[in-house]
C-alpha cells in the first residue's frame, strides 16, 4: 500500500479514499465500472477526517493519509453517512487514530450505535458548525438522501462541499476530477447513480439543491463519497440534478420485455415501429440480457414505460417481475405505461402486468395486447398501433438529452 498516495483537491483538502476496481454488485445495482470509497482529510488546525471507506480498504486509507501525516495527527472525524461503504472502517481508524472528537447528524449518531455500537460521538444539528481552529465546517442536513443520517458539510475558506452520496457515481479510476474523465461515461454513470439510489427521494433532492442554492454558499469544489470530484463542471451536474429531481420526462420510451419462443420479442419490435414512426426515442431492452440498473438509468427520462412477457406457469417471466420490483421500490412519477405479451393457453400474463404498473400508479394506454401462440400480422398490427397510441400521448415532449451537445 506504499504507493498509495493522496491527491490534493483544494489548498487545504486532500482526497483519501479508496479504488475499487472489482466491484459489479452494489446491493443489486451493477457496477460495470467499478467504484471508489472517497474521503477526505482537511489539513486545518484541527487535522479533520472527513469519512472513512468500506472496511477491507481500511489500509488504503491509511496508506494515502501517511502520505499527508501520520493518520495518530487526526483531530477530528466527521461521519456524513453512516452506510458501512463510508463508515465500515471508522471502528478502526477510531482505534488507530483515537480522535478527541467524532461529529455526526443527530441520526447519524444512532445509525453508528446501531451499527457498530459506537457511544461518545458528537452529533451536529442541521446548520450546526464545527470549529477546526483556522478553519470551519458547516453541516446540512440531508435526511433520506440516501439514508435518514445523511448531512452534507461545507469547508469555507476552501469552498468545499462534501456531498456524501450526492453528485457521486460509481465509477473507478485513477482520475480524480470531472474534466479528466469522457463526458458521456460522467453522464451515464451520474445518471446511473441518480436513477439507482436517489430516485425514490426526488422531492427530497429538489428541495436540497435549491437550499444549496439558497444558502449563497460560493461552491468551487463538490466533493462527493464515490467517483470523481466536480471542480469544472458544477453547474452542469447541479442543472441535471435539478432535472432528474423535477422529474423532466422525454420524448422517450422503454419497453421492458422477456420471450420465451420468440414471440413476445416480435410483439416489442412491432411496439417500437410504432412508436419510432410516432417520433419517439426507444429503448428495446431484454429482462434477461439487460441488468435491472440499466433499465432504471434509461427510465430517469423516459414517459413511457412498457412491459412484454409470455405467461409462464399462469403468471409472467421471472425476469420482468424481477425488474418491476426493482422499479417499483424506486417509484418512478409521471410516467405512462401499457403491457403486452403472448401465451399459450390460460393467458394471464398482459392481466398481471396491468395490474402491477396500475400498483405503480403507472398510467396505462389501452389495454395491452395478447397474442395466443404466434403473432399473425394483424396481431403485430395491434401491437404497431399500441406504439403508436403511446407516442401520441407523450409527443409534445422534448427530445432526450444528447450530451455532447450539452456538456461542452
Ligand atoms: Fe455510498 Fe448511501 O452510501
Amino acid at each position: 500500500m506504499k504507493a498509495c498516495r493522496a491527491v490534493q483537491i483544494s489548498d487545504n483538502v486532500y482526497w483519501v479514499g479508496a479504488i475499487d476496481w472489482d466491484i459489479r454488485n452494489f446491493h443489486g445495482y451493477s457496477t460495470d465500472r467499478g467504484t471508489t470509497y472517497n474521503a477526505y482529510l482537511i489539513m486545518a488546525e484541527k487535522v479533520t477526517l472527513v469519512d472513512t471507506v468500506k472496511a477491507p480498504f481500511r489500509d488504503e486509507l491509511l496508506a494515502r493519509i501517511r502520505s499527508v501525516i501520520e493518520p495518530e495527527k487526526i483531530d477530528y472525524i466527521v461521519s456524513n453517512h453512516a452506510e458501512m461503504d463510508h463508515s465500515g472502517c471508522l471502528p478502526a481508524m477510531i482505534d488507530i487514530v483515537k480522535p478527541e472528537k467524532i461529529f455526526a447528524s443527530v441520526k447519524g449518531v444512532e445509525a453508528l450505535y446501531l451499527h457498530f455500537g459506537l457511544k461518545g460521538i458528537t452529533a451536529v444539528e442541521d446548520g450546526g458548525e464545527i470549529d477546526l481552529g483556522n478553519m470551519k465546517l458547516t453541516c446540512l442536513e440531508t435526511r433520506l438522501l440516501h439514508w435518514p443520517d445523511s448531512m452534507v458539510s461545507y469547508l469555507a475558506g476552501d469552498k468545499v462541499l462534501f456531498s456524501q452520496d450526492g453528485f457521486g457515481m460509481h465509477l473507478a479510476s485513477n482520475e480524480r476530477f470531472d474534466d479528466e474523465l469522457d463526458d458521456y461515461i460522467l453522464y451515464h454513470e451520474a445518471a446511473k447513480y441518480y436513477a439507482n439510489i436517489l430516485l425514490l427521494y426526488s422531492h427530497i433532492a429538489a428541495k436540497v439543491i435549491k437550499r444549496i442554492e439558497d444558502s449563497g454558499l460560493e461552491i468551487t469544489t463538490i466533493a462527493p463519497d464515490h467517483g470523481p470530484v466536480w471542480r469544472s463542471k458544477i453547474p452542469w451536474i447541479m442543472d441535471l440534478y435539478k432535472k432528474w429531481s423535477a422529474r423532466e420526462l422525454k420524448k422517450k420510451a422503454i419497453i421492458v420485455f422477456d420471450s420465451m419462443w420468440d414471440s413476445t420479442r416480435m410483439m416489442a419490435r412491432a411496439i417500437e415501429d410504432g412508436l419510432t414512426e410516432g417520433g419517439v426515442h426507444v429503448k428495446v431492452l431484454n429482462a434477461t440480457a439487460t441488468s435491472r440498473a440499466e433499465v432504471v438509468t434509461e427510465l430517469i427520462d423516459a414517459a413511457a414505460l412498457i412491459v412484454g412477457s409470455p405467461t409462464l406457469n399462469n403468471h409472467i417471466f421471472p425476469s420482468v417481475a424481477d425488474i418491476l420490483t426493482y422499479i417499483k421500490g424506486l417509484k418512478p412519477t409521471g410516467v405512462v405505461g401499457a403491457s403486452f405479451g403472448s401465451y399459450g393457453w390460460s393467458g394471464e400474463s398482459v392481466r398481471v402486468l396491468n395490474a402491477w404498473l396500475a400498483d405503480m400508479k403507472i398510467e396505462l394506454v389501452g389495454e395491452g395486447v395478447r397474442v395466443q401462440y404466434v403473432p399473425r400480422s394483424e396481431d403485430l398490427e395491434r401491437c404497431r398501433q399500441l406504439g403508436l397510441d403511446v407516442a401520441k400521448r407523450i409527443e409534445n415532449l422534448p427530445d432526450p438529452l444528447i450530451v455532447t451537445k450539452v456538456c461542452t
